[in-house]
């Protein structure tokens, strides 16, 4: 079994704003394996990490990610997926979670630029969404794309869409999960990602159930 992995939700969300350059920077400060983040698309087609599709939550703004350009995002301490990479320079993979309608091309082509021209690596990338139908679109425009199926129904779905589509990794609501059925998505030669875990006790369990990584707003607790 290999070294268990550190993935930072949205950065580190316990710690600092979620999906700020500064939650990404102190992410690495903590030196995880991996961060997460989410991306929307806006108005002038640039990929932009936030979670919600407006941006009433998380700034003083209001009104949908997508009626704004990226500088006016920019403007609400917003960063776009470009920024953030710019920040990581690989020194953690990237967990894209694709949540914004028409993110999936972009975000294949934006990878195969930064794989091509960035001297970055297909595995300092991975593409994870509940829409499967975009984690499909993924598959089959770059089957490189190492891909993570998101789930907060059912296991046994999930790693039957992950064996159709040759994922990578099955990311399910940690609450699914059992000792057993963590064995048979690996005995499927899946790495099992689970979100978001962060209590201790938590934690704890989920560790004795042998999973490859764990999503977490804490990921030094892990
Ligand atoms: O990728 C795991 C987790 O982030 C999925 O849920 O709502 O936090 O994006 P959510
Ligand atoms: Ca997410």
């Amino acid at each position: 079994m290999n070294q268990l992995l550190k993935i930072g939700h949205r950065g580190v969300k316990g710690y600092e704003p979620e999906n700020t350059l500064i939650s990404f920077q102190k992410a690495i400060d903590l030196k995880v394996d991996g961060i997460e983040l989410d991306v929307h698309l806006s108005s002038d087609g640039e990929i932009i990490v936030i979670h919600d599709e407006t941006i009433d939550r998380t700034t003083n703004g209001k009104g949908l990610v997508k009626n704004f350009s990226s500088l006016q995002l920019k403007q609400f301490g917003i960063p776009t997926l470009s920024e953030v990479l710019e920040l990581i320079n690989k020194q953690c993979f990237v967990n894209i979670e694709l949540k914004g309608i028409g993110t999936s091309k972009p975000v294949a082509e934006f990878i195969a630029l930064f794989i091509s021209q960035k001297n970055w690596n297909h595995t300092d990338f991975l593409v994870s969404s509940f829409d499967w139908k975009m984690l499909e679109e993924v598959q089959l425009l770059n089957p490189k794309i190492r891909i993570g199926v998101l789930t907060e129904e059912s296991v046994d779905l999930a790693l039957a869409f992950a064996k159709k589509i040759k994922a990578y990794s099955i990311h399910p609501d940690y609450r699914l999960l059992t000792k057993e059925n963590v064995a048979l998505m690996q005995e499927n030669e899946f790495e099992v990602y689970p979100w978001t875990v962060n209590s201790k006790e938590d934690i704890q369990k989920i560790k004795s159930f042998n999973v490859n990584g764990i999503i977490s707003d804490f990921p030094d607790k892990i």
